[in-house]
C-alpha cells in the first residue's frame, strides 16, 4: 500500500517502480524533469514510513556529486520500487513544465543495489 500525504492511499503492485506509482496508481501530478533518469531531483519524496532499506548506486553517485542532498528520509521516486507499505510525502507536486518522456517502467539506469 502506497499512501501519500494529503492524497490518500493506493494499491500498488509489488516491485512497481515508485515514481510511476504516484503518476499512475494514484494518478497525482509529480516533476520529472529528466524523465527518471536519476539526472534532476525532481521527482524527490519524503518518506514518513516504510523507507526502502536500499538505495541504487545513480542516486548515491547523485549524493557525493553534491547533486541531491536529502534531508531525512528523503529519497528519488525514480529510485525506489515500492515493496511494501509506504508512506511519502511529495516534494515537487506538480507536472513537468517540459514534457519529458514519461519515465519508464523500469529503474534507468539499471539498478546497482546498495544496502542504505
Ligand atoms: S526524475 Fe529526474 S532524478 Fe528522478
Amino acid at each position: 500500500m502506497l499512501t501519500i500525504d494529503s492524497l490518500g492511499s493506493f494499491e500498488v503492485p509489488a516491485g512497481k517502480r515508485l515514481i510511476r506509482a504516484i503518476l499512475d496508481d494514484a494518478n497525482a501530478d509529480q516533476h520529472y524533469s529528466c524523465g527518471g533518469q536519476a539526472k534532476c531531483t525532481t521527482c524527490r519524496v519524503v518518506f514518513t514510513s516504510g523507507e526502502p532499506a536500499k538505495i541504487t548506486q545513480a542516486e548515491l553517485d547523485l549524493i557525493a556529486a553534491g547533486k541531491f542532498a536529502p534531508q531525512a528520509g528523503e529519497r528519488l521516486s525514480c529510485q525506489c520500487t515500492v515493496d511494501g507499505d509506504m508512506s511519502i510525502k511529495l516534494q515537487v507536486p506538480k507536472p513537468p513544465a517540459k514534457q519529458p518522456a514519461i519515465p519508464a517502467d523500469d529503474i534507468v539506469p539499471p539498478p546497482v543495489w546498495v544496502a542504505k
